[in-house]
């Protein structure tokens, strides 16, 4: 009777939850104002701060604590970076998100069967590609596998500015030309969204120096904020429409990025039209409710003090209920886009295969050729002797949330074989045993390990190992390795420059190489600018290959054995030293004191700083093409094994109205098949404004030429490409004079030059899309 009684009560209950379920809203993309109607404000500050940041192996206490009762909800996708509170009784779901620029990053430190991602190349890698088509197919792939295990959104593509070749981060973003930077991350962009997955631009803005991150201090003029830090973002939002952006951790002279009004709200949104959700950097700023009333939508990963912060901003008046709903509308406009609300039946099983053979042409296509003393390629019966750690320990790609877990990776050593060339074994085995034993002496794996991996000592060379293999083998190859990642900055000794045994090393390869008429290679496996200028004489071929994934020892081999044509080129300037770089005067900054009551976060341990851009717009080629100082090798150089020949410009008109087409033939004039990167640079009149003597506003990469091949490519340029940001007038303007378009194969290596000319001066209203 008792259980007749509870079966007739749970029915009744169970039909009241339905009954009150029919007359509430569900959520879908047409009722979105009913749904926010529906809330109650505890639940609309859920939606506006994240949730499901979990670092496995992170002491307790370590970490800001989550709320007790999201912890007990098991996340869909279990080690992604975080997601979203779900609403179930409006029919709201939880979204997924995860990085990062170089593949799904899954933290998974101790799980016995870890989900393996795709590790393609770095940023750097992929932009130095110059190649759109190519990029956006990267991003397809990504997009694809996010798609495939269930994740709706990546932290990706990332993009600040290669400001000084220090920057801990700069592996994972492209350059240090805006131009370039905004234009690969609209293809990445285009390529992921293709999926149904959003992407998240990152870091908005300024964001180019790791040393105190959560509190580093900005000063920049407003010109150099508009025209290097602001416009490859304002590039990607309306060429791509990303459905995300990531405001970042920094300051900008004086204000979190993610509490800027006139970041966010004004620039952003009402002058670039930007119509997506705007994320914080994990953990960053110090005020929700400041941060929500500037229009930073979520708060990730989320904290139980900044969903209280907002409910009593809005109890006191301080935050306009109306901000709280348009945060909320703006997530809810990304989840109904999502496939989890959409429901999409994922595999958990993507195609790792194919996507590993993607990134390995990719790889290929990205790596550059920096010396070429008719040392490359190597013909297939080469024995190869085979120097520096990373030759058989490759460096994949860089560290923290841009770092991916993988099956495999491919090092030089098995690349080589499996091109078909053959070892010399003794320095082989020599390698082999010392990275073995130094292996075993790594600690047991620590959640600190995301940004302080642990890497084997370079190996001491010993003299004969040299000179028996100058006797033994037909070439030497030497990699130099460096690897560098989140929250902490490059150094200038060891590192940026090599250490004295890596110099004693190449000096003693080549001496006893070129002793028995040898060629010696340098392979660079860095995640960015390292010194060249002093130690480059002495070797007769050097690649620049950057971290180049999973896949990177098949794509190095690639181009040793000629199988693809390097066809990358340097997207930053290699200066001869480091101190000729005009931002190495403060880079990283100044550390300021702890204010009273202030205490070091212990996971980021960051004090307040201060950094100001003395360089303004002079930075990298802007700086050492205008002031005419020498490099080690200038932006956009890159070699081929063929030879380009570039026709004459013709332009469309000779005065510029609205736009202006120039149009160039180049022809593989070599032996062999190539593609060549064409770079457009604009030299603009400077009666109102100083310029930099010339600045990237074009590019194309031809498609593979055959000898004696031609292909004609055309440049458009509009207005924004002319106009330069000018201060006292709040606008862009575009002066009235003489403009010079230079194309050519470098930033130094101008090939064409043609005239063409403004009436008067046009500005243009930033207040308007
Ligand atoms: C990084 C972001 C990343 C986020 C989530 C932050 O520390 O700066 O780039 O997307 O963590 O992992």
């Amino acid at each position: 009777m008792k259980k007749i009684l509870l079966l007739i009560c749970i029915t009744c209950l169970n039909l009241m939850v339905s009954a009150q379920k029919k007359q509430l809203p569900q959520l879908n993309k047409n009722n979105i104002k009913q749904v926010i109607k529906a809330l109650t404000l505890e639940e609309k500050v859920k939606l506006v701060v994240g949730m499901g940041m979990y670092i496995p192996g992170a002491p307790a206490g370590l970490l800001p604590p989550n709320d007790p009762e999201d912890d007990k909800i098991a996340p869909k996708v279990p080690g992604t970076s975080g997601r979203t509170h779900a609403i179930n009784r409006l029919g709201i779901p939880s979204i997924t998100l995860s990085d990062g620029p170089a593949g799904i990053h899954f933290m998974d430190l101790t799980n016995a069967k870890p989900k393996y991602a795709t590790a393609i190349p770095i940023g750097t890698l992929l932009a130095s590609t110059w190649d759109t088509i190519m990029t956006k197919k990267i991003g397809e792939i990504l997009g694809r596998e996010a798609k495939d295990y269930g994740i709706d959104i990546m932290l990706t593509p990332a993009f600040n500015i290669q400001r000084n070749p220090l920057g801990g981060r700069n592996f994972e973003y492209y350059s240090e030309d805006p131009f370039l930077s905004g234009t690969i991350a609209a293809a990445v962009t285009n390529g992921i969204q293709k999926n149904g997955i959003g992407v998240s631009v990152k870091h908005f803005a300024a964001n180019n120096t790791e040393t105190n991150r959560m509190k580093l201090n900005t000063i920049v003029s407003e010109r150099a904020l508009r025209e290097i830090y602001l416009k490859g973002f304002e590039i990607a939002v309306k060429k791509s429409n990303p459905w995300t952006l990531m405001t970042s951790y920094n300051l900008i002279n004086g204000t979190y990025t993610s509490e800027s009004k006139d970041l966010i709200s004004k620039i952003l949104r009402k002058e670039w039209g930007f119509k997506g959700l705007v994320v914080s950097d994990w953990f960053s700023g110090q005020n929700a409710a400041v941060s929500l009333g500037a229009g930073n939508d979520l708060q990730m990963p989320g904290r139980p003090d900044q969903a209280h912060t907002i409910i009593n901003a809005v109890k006191d008046g301080l935050l306009a209920m109306s901000d709280l709903d348009l945060g909320v509308e703006r997530v809810l406009n990304l989840v109904v886009k999502t496939i989890t609300f959409n429901k999409y039946n994922y595999s958990n099983n993507p195609d790792l295969t194919a996507n590993a053979a993607i990134s390995r042409m990719v790889a290929a296509e990205g790596m550059v050729l920096l010396k070429n003393n008719n040392a490359l390629p190597l013909p297939k019966s080469s024995t190869i002797a085979l120097f520096g750690n990373a030759s058989y320990d490759i460096i994949a790609g860089g560290t923290g949330s841009g770092d991916v877990v993988k099956k495999y990776t491919i090092s030089l050593d098995e690349g080589l074989v499996n091109s078909g060339f053959k070892l010399q074994q003794n320095s082989k085995s020599i390698y082999e045993d010392y990275i073995k034993s130094e292996n075993e002496k790594k600690p047991a794996p620590s959640f600190m390990d995301v940004f302080n991996p642990f890497s084997i000592k370079e190996m001491e060379v010993k003299n004969e190992m040299i000179i028996e293999s100058a006797a033994n083998s037909d070439v030497a190859i030497i990699t130099i390795g460096r690897i560098s990642g989140e929250s902490k900055d490059r150094k200038v000794e060891n590192d940026f420059n090599l250490t004295d045994a890596e110099k004693q090393t190449l000096k003693t390869l080549s001496e006893s190489f070129h002793a028995k008429n040898k060629k010696v290679i340098v392979v660079i496996n860095a995640g960015g600018v390292i010194e060249m200028a002093s130690w480059s004489p002495w070797v007769d071929a050097i690649l620049m290959a950057w971290q180049p994934g999973m896949e990177g020892g098949n794509a190095i081999a690639d181009i040793v054995s000629g199988k693809v044509n390097p066809s990358g080129k340097l997207t930053a300037t290699f200066p001869i030293s480091y101190t000729d770089v005009p931002s190495s005067q403060n880079f990283p900054g100044k550390q300021l004191p702890l204010k009273e009551g202030e205490t070091l976060d212990p996971v980021m341990p960051t004090y307040p700083a201060e950094i100001t851009y003395d360089d303004d717009i002079y930075v990298g080629y802007r700086y050492f093409n205008t002031k005419k100082v020498k490099t080690a090798y200038e932006f956009g150089f890159g070699l081929s094994y063929t030879q380009f020949y570039y026709g004459d410009i013709k332009l469309s008109s000779a005065d510029f109205k609205d736009k202006i087409t120039a149009t160039i033939t180049i022809k593989n004039t070599g032996k062999v098949a190539g593609k060549e990167i064409v770079q457009l640079y604009l030299s603009a009149p400077s009666e109102k404004l100083k310029k930099p003597s010339q600045e990237l506003k074009g590019f194309a990469k031809t498609k593979l030429l055959q000898p004696n091949e031609s292909q004609t490519i055309s440049f458009t340029l509009t207005l924004s490409e002319l106009a330069s940001y000018d201060p006292a007038l709040s606008s862009w303007i575009a002066e009235a004079g003489k403009y010079t378009i230079r194309i050519g194969a470098s930033s130094l290596d101008i090939k064409q030059t043609k005239e063409f000319s403004l009436k008067k001066d046009i500005l243009m209203n930033t207040n308007k899309k």
